[in-house]
């Protein structure tokens, strides 16, 4: 292995397998022995290495691996099948209810031996993993009696990553894929990552930035065998490679004059060109799209929609299993800002919902987790569980681009649990997002979860050490939403650092995960209005930033109040998008809830809120909390000096030292913004500019 780390860099993230600490020792020391068979198999291949990295690292001993019986106990993987060495162990009901990446572990009671068997491959792979995450959270392997499956089919991650090497919202460094219009030299790093992802449960990847320009529409021919060499390093770790692709790739690249989805020589383009791609990748994972969004090309131009342009493309794709994945960011970003009618939130719906039955079986919509742009706060997208009749995946975004930049820190999981959890009540109680994205209400063939990724080259993968534990949580979250965002937070700090749960630095961690997106929620845009950022780059606070720009992000503060009247009754009626229910919950003042209430009502500023406070001092207030409480995470975090290693305690803590300053930067900022609009003062009389 030629990448070079130090262990307090982070490089290594969650994948440690140190030996465990206090109590733990000797524990797992007698699994030395690895039995598999099948290895000429890619997938399997990898499953054993891991397991036999994983277990040299715990155990501290050399690792056995042999193809025959060894002597017990051992580790015996495989997949269930004739001649298999694993099939003995599991009873038929255990072995009939593991689905195709699912697995079962168990523990024989005689032996002590841990059998991990799968149907395929890739369960075996997953099943190593969640073996080797028992051992290094310290637990007991003497009883093991697993059986997993993941609730989410296609649980992928989209890198935003430009051929130039840059980062589309990356915000650790560079591109760990391309540099100079050319796939790095680096694939010993793009096979850690693959590893990083597999270890969590993703099964699939698009590798470059949904905005897909001139250069990157060639990965479609010339640059075919680098994209080849990629989706080899991902198909060992049982993940599919997607491209994004750009709409127009007819014009740009293909010689034509137009990409109508209805003209036939366009048709025969994008057929050619899938079949190339499959002749190389023969189980290349489909096209994701973005189209007519943001200035990207798409059949609008052509006076077609959005069910002829993704057909034409899944049409191409259906005869190789490839899936064409549609983006449903849609909206005009060209609007007069004057015109209070016009509501970007509709956007999407409005574009897409009408055309429910339209698409063919092979297409996705990737519909982002809230109808604007992953604020801090917005509620669930009325288009999640709309379409009965089309698949559709939820997108989440892993990036922080408004949630500190990987420079505050923001665990997102909990964020990602409220939506998830959100009742849509589009089939009565408990028609939740969670059961929608996992296809169970709707029986749809596809569905599942995708997200933008946060890494980038720096040694630690994501920027800010401690926001590795949003790509781990995301992966865990998509194999099983049922977990807990803590159950996460606290693997992730175990496995990375090596605390047991009782140990005081777990509980410091832990804590600042639980508490880091309300902190920052509370010094940033107030009660779901949300933006408030500079244009752009969009770091920082800038309260108008947006407000008089074409983007459709306004808060419409004045003198008198602020907020977005969406209501039916007198606003832009984007309530009425939602089941009945809940738009009668967000459509009332007095059901709204709090922390939605900006992005639903327009109010004024003495409005009490079901909390008590006025809008203003709850304005105030949070404002206040906020930044004293982003100072409390850096004194927490000092009493981790000489808990962690040097190079991470320090680094961590320039981190908190930033957001600490910047979180007053915000306070200052809107506290004023709002003391000078409105003319009231703060009941508490503290300092405002
Ligand atoms: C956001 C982001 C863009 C990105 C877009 C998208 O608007 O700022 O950089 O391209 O989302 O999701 O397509």
């Amino acid at each position: 292995h030629t990448v070079h780390y130090h262990p307090g860099d982070g490089y290594l993230a969650w994948l440690q397998y140190r030996r465990p600490a206090a109590g733990g020792t000797g524990r797992y020391q007698e699994y030395n022995r690895i039995v598999a068979a099948g290895l000429d198999d890619t997938v399997l291949r990898t499953a054993a290495d891991e397991l036999a990295q994983g277990l040299k690292g715990i155990t501290g001993r050399e690792i056995l691996v042999s193809e025959t019986m060894a002597a017990s106990p051992s580790i015996i993987i495989g997949t269930f099948g004739t001649g298999s060495l694993v099939d003995g162990f599991f009873s038929t009901e255990v072995s009939s209810a593991v689905k195709a990446e699912g697995y079962a572990i168990q523990t024989d009671s005689q032996t002590g031996s841990i059998v991990i068997g799968a149907l395929t491959p890739a369960g075996v792979l997953y099943g190593v993993f969640h073996l080797l995450r028992i051992m290094g959270t310290g637990g007991s392997v003497r009883q093991l009696n697993i059986l997993e499956n993941p609730a989410n089919q296609l649980r992928m991650i989209n890198q935003w990553d430009n051929m130039d090497g840059s980062v589309e919202r990356g915000y650790a460094g560079q591109s760990v894929f391309y540099e100079n219009n050319r796939v790095t030299g680096n694939l010993e790093q793009i096979q850690d990552y693959a590893r990083l992802l597999a270890s969590t449960g993703i099964n699939a990847i698009t590798i470059n930035n949904v905005n897909v320009h001139q250069t990157e529409s060639r990965r479609l021919t010339d640059f075919l065998p680098d994209v080849t060499r990629l989706a080899a390093i991902f198909r060992s770790y049982a993940i599919k490679l997607f491209l994004s692709i750009n709409y127009a790739s007819t014009m740009e690249i293909g010689g034509l004059e137009t990409a109508d989805p209805l003209d036939p020589e366009v048709r025969e383009w994008w057929r050619r060109a899938a079949s190339a791609v499959y002749e190389a990748i023969p189980d290349f994972g489909g096209f994701l799209v973005k189209a007519d969004s943001e200035n990207r090309p798409g059949p609008f131009t052509y006076g077609r929609d959005h069910a002829d342009g993704a057909n034409m493309l899944a049409e191409a794709l259906q005869p190789y299993g490839g899936i064409v994945i549609w983006r449903c960011f849609v909206y005009n970003c060209k609007q007069d800002w004057s015109d209070r009618g016009t509501d970007r939130a509709r956007a999407a719906y409005d574009h897409f919902q009408p055309l429910d039955g339209r698409f063919m079986d092979n297409v996705i919509l990737q519909i982002k987790n809230g109808p604007i742009d992953f604020q801090v706060r917005e509620p669930v997208s009325p288009l999640l569980g709309a379409m009965p009749q089309t698949n559709q995946v939820i997108e989440f975004q892993i990036a922080q681009e408004y949630t500190g930049q990987q420079r505050h820190v923001c665990y997102l999981v909990p964020q990602w649990k409220e939506i998830l959890d959100f009742d849509t009540q589009l089939q009565g109680e408990g028609t939740t997002v969670r059961r929608i994205v996992d296809g169970s209400v709707h029986g749809n063939p596809y569905s599942g979860f995708a997200a933008v990724s946060n890494i980038g080259n720096d040694s630690n993968w994501t920027g800010h050490l401690l926001a590795q534990a949003n790509l781990y949580g995301y992966g865990r979250l998509s194999w099983n939403p049922g977990l807990s965002a803590d159950e996460i937070a606290g693997e992730w700090i175990t496995l990375t650092f090596g605390f047991a749960t009782d140990q005081e630095p777990f509980q410091i961690l832990l804590r600042t995960f639980m508490e880091s997106w309300e902190i920052y929620e509370s010094y940033t845009a107030p009660l779901g209005v949300g933006f408030m950022v500079n244009p752009d780059h969009h770091y920082g606070p800038n309260v108008d930033g947006y407000e008089y720009s074409m983007w459709g992000t306004y808060h419409f503060a004045d003198c008198h109040g602020i907020g977005v009247d969406r209501t039916a009754a007198t606003g832009t009626g984007y309530t009425a998008q939602y089941a009945q229910a809940n738009m009668e919950l967000y459509e009332s003042l007095d059901s709204c809830p709090d922390d939605l209430l900006l992005f639903f009502h327009h109010v004024p500023y003495t409005h009490v809120l079901h909390s008590g406070k006025t809008v203003i001092q709850h304005i105030y207030d949070t404002h206040f909390e906020g930044a004293e409480r982003a100072y409390g995470l850096l004194s927490d975090w000092k009493l981790m000096q000489g808990q962690v290693d040097e190079q991470a305690y320090s680094h961590v803590e320039a981190r908190l030292r930033e957001q600490a300053a910047h979180s007053n930067e915000w306070r200052d900022r809107i506290n004023t913004y709002f003391f000078r609009k409105s003319g009231i003062p703060d009941q508490h009389g503290r300092t405002i500019y």
